[in-house]
């Protein structure tokens, strides 16, 4: 039998599928547009795996998607494919629609005609499971109780607002057409081959090479973190035995504060990698102008994955946090590759402080 992911050489998708290849017999065909956020060197281990089979190539590529389909008949797609991050989205809005809007619906229509056409037992058991975020639902106030499947849609930034669109998609070709969909709305990520514009691989690496770390605004904002081994595995439960047209949040219980988690960061390196002059990590931390429109809280109720599908993380965040950063301090070919020219670029265009 064979999957079909899209993205899988991004953040999440590359770990699902080095976990999937390891944990499953099933092949995995890999469709991924490599764009700055994709990264071959993540899938390197691959080379001469014959059950990963990787396409460079677009979701919104209809032909090219239809072919796929028809070529390799998957049980099943998985969509991770997205512009993911938030300050991007910000700067130049038109990728997130393009991609996370546009994309969906090809990739929708295309996966829509395939499943259309399958013998019916097939059909039956075929699913379309849509990678989401917990950000659909906006922003939480300090007593607020966290995000659960009932809270109402309310994407505050470009990239939240692209995303919801896509899970109002989904669940349309559902209402609409039968296909068999599932959405998960996870909380934020974090763990080995993370795009270092993203808050924890930005701190380590920025700590490491003894530029600043910039917080936003106060620091203040809470955000509830799931490493994301963890994330693969409610994936794969959701993939297994979801309710066909539901939705799951996917978090980790563990809110923090953005300042927090820097100064966990800082112990960390400071007990792994003591700077040579004495000097303390935390000490780079430096306040820089916030993020319009930057959400205070979010937090996640993942009760009813773990009430219906039995689902619960492995990791908490202070065994999480200490083997991302052990895998960061340890993969330095790794970070160097995905630290080039147009990584910088970003870097120069987003702070105003010399990183
Ligand atoms: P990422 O930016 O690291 O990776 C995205 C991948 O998608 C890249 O490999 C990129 O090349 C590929 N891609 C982009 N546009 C494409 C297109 N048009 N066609 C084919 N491939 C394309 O993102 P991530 O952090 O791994 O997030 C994966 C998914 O999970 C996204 O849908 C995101 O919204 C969602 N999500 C992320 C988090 C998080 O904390 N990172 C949390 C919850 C949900
Ligand atoms: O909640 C899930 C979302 O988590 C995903 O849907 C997104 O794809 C993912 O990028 C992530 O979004 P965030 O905006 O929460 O992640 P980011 O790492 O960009 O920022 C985390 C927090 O840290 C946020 O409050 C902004 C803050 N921050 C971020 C950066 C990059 C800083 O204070 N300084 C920084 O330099």
């Amino acid at each position: 039998m064979t999957i079909l992911v899209s993205g899988g050489a991004g953040f999440i998708g590359g770990n699902f599928v080095l976990d999937w290849l390891e944990l499953q017999e099933e092949t995995i065909v890999n469709l991924d547009k490599l764009t700055y956020a994709g990264n071959l060197d993540t899938l390197k281990g691959l080379k001469g795996n014959n059950r990963h089979v990787f396409t460079h190539g677009d979701i919104g590529d209809r032909e090219l998607v239809g072919d796929l389909l028809s070529m390799h008949r998957p049980r099943a797609v998985i969509n991770f494919a997205a512009e993911s991050h938030v300050d991007r989205s910000i700067h130049g809005p038109g990728d997130f629609i393009q991609t996370n809007i546009v994309g969906t619906f090809n990739l929708l229509e295309s996966v829509r005609g395939y499943w259309d056409g399958l013998p019916e037992g097939e059909k039956q058991a075929f699913r379309f499971l849509h990678v989401s975020t917990d950000e659909v639902y906006g922003t939480l106030s300090k007593d607020d109780a966290p995000f659960n499947e009932l809270n109402r849609y309310e994407p505050n930034s470009p990239y939240s607002a692209s995303k919801a669109a896509s899970d109002h998609l989904v669940r349309a070709w559902h209402h609409t057409y039968g296909l068999p969909v599932l959405t998960t709305n996870c909380s934020n990520n974090y763990g080995p081959y993370h795009f270092p514009e993203k808050l924890i691989p930005l701190v380590i690496l920025n700590a490491l090479s003894g530029k600043s770390l910039p917080i936003y605004g106060d620091g203040q904002q809470i955000r509830d973190w799931l490493y994301v081994r963890d994330h693969c595995s409610a994936i794969r439960r959701v993939l297994e035995a979801g309710a066909v047209g539901e939705t799951y949040n996917v978090g980790g219980w563990n809110e923090k504060p953005n300042l927090d988690v820097v100064h966990t960061i800082c112990a960390i390196l400071d007990e792994l990698r003591p700077k040579a002059d004495g000097g303390r990590y935390g000490d780079q931390i430096t306040f820089v102008k916030d993020r319009p429109g930057h959400d205070r809280r979010y937090a996640i109720d993942a009760r009813k994955l773990e009430r219906e599908l039995g689902w619960k993380p492995r990791e908490t965040f202070e065994t999480g946090i200490r083997k991302t950063i052990e895998w960061y301090l340890q993969n330095q070919d790794w970070v160097r590759n995905v630290t080039s020219g147009a990584y910088r670029e970003w870097v120069g265009k987003q702070y105003e402080v010399e990183l």
